[in-house]
């Protein structure tokens, strides 16, 4: 068995020698070294030995695996080596080649709309006020002078949650009452916001509603704040918005919580009121509605209506995104679809 033990050694060594890539290396370990390996079952073997030679033969025996263990691991570091040198020689690569375009991300358009609307108002001296998603029921309706059964609140299809009187916002309006209970300071200061975010209606899908849209409301309050500073403000934007020179009509209109109410036309931005598909050849296009604050808003938003005033305004800004870019249905805003947002 020591004959059988010194040949397998001597083999082992010679057969190293020739190896050389790392893969029949790594066979070679199997084959010698391994739990099967021939080296392994010799010594398990060891029974067959006379009892008083098994020390000499077990010490042989492990030094032998020393032997082929380190000779192994040398003969690895060798081959690895020239493989890495012939890589380096083959791998060459070809630097002129011009590089891949990496795609890079865009802006929803309703994002890239807002950032113009928050520029231009932020310029007009407008706050940002942030309010929130999920509404009361009285915040949204009662104290924007809808009370319950108030006809108004057939128009905005709500959403309900399993918590009463907890609703999905219907508008951005109910945050006039946030903002001038949290700004007004008792009804002590002046207010100038904005107060974007999105809405909720539960209404039936189509190419024109959805039921997740954006707002962005206005809401100023002072003391002398007249209809002619709204109308010259909605004015100043429009210009600013659409480009100089832009037109703007006022026409009456209803809303519960403004008095008087207005609905606000721009001059089509598309064919600059000549009259064209978008504007249906009436030349005007409308973005917006608003009003004076009705004196029962401003109470209850914490104000003296016979020593304060105040206007608000309120505007989509998808619609207008949808005007820009002729956009012929709403239900790409919300889809994911990249096909869509990769346009702009
Ligand atoms: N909240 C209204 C809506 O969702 C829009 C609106 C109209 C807001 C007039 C206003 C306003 O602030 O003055 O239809």
């Amino acid at each position: 068995m020591l004959e059988q033990l010194e040949s397998l050694y001597g083999q082992g060594l010679a057969e190293l020698e020739a190896l050389t890539d790392s893969a029949s290396l790594h066979e070679w370990h199997i084959r010698y070294l391994g739990k099967k390996g021939e080296l392994t079952l010799l010594l398990r073997n060891m029974g067959g030995i006379p009892k008083e030679d098994r020390p000499s033969f077990g010490k042989r025996a492990n030094e032998v695996k020393e032997a082929l263990t380190a000779a192994h691991l040398e003969r690895t570091a060798q081959v690895e080596e020239q493989e890495l040198a012939t890589d380096l020689q083959e791998g060459q690569i070809d630097i002129t080649l011009p590089g891949r375009q990496q795609k890079v991300g865009g802006l929803h358009p309703s994002t890239r709309t807002f950032r113009d609307l928050f520029r231009i108002w932020g310029e007009m001296g407008f706050q940002i006020y942030r309010s929130r998603d999920v509404e009361d029921d009285e915040t949204n309706f009662t104290l924007l002078n809808m009370p319950p059964h108030h006809p108004a609140r057939d128009m905005q299809d709500t959403f309900y949650t399993t918590e009463p009187n907890i609703i999905m916002r219907t508008h951005t309006s109910p945050g006039q009452i946030r903002a001038m209970r949290e700004l007004g300071e008792n009804g002590t200061r002046p207010i100038r916001v904005i107060l974007p975010g999105m809405c909720y209606r539960f209404e039936q899908i189509t190419a024109r509603s959805e039921v997740q849209f954006h707002q962005m409301e206005g809401l100023v309050v002072g003391r002398n704040i007249r209809m002619s500073d709204l109308k010259g403000t909605i004015a100043a934007f429009a210009e600013r918005m659409f480009g100089v020179g832009t037109g703007v009509r006022f026409r009456a209109s209803y809303f519960p919580f403004t008095e008087p109410s207005m609905e606000v036309d721009i001059e089509c931005f598309l064919c600059g009121g000549k009259g064209c598909n978008v504007c249906k050849y009436s030349g005007w296009l409308e973005i917006l509605g608003s009003g004076m604050v009705h004196p029962t808003v401003l109470q209850n938003g914490g104000y003296d209506p016979t020593q304060w005033s105040g206007f608000a305004f309120g505007m989509g800004p998808e619609r207008i995104t949808l005007l820009k870019h002729g956009i012929r249905d709403i239900r790409y805003f919300w889809s994911n679809d990249a096909r869509f947002l990769d346009q702009f």
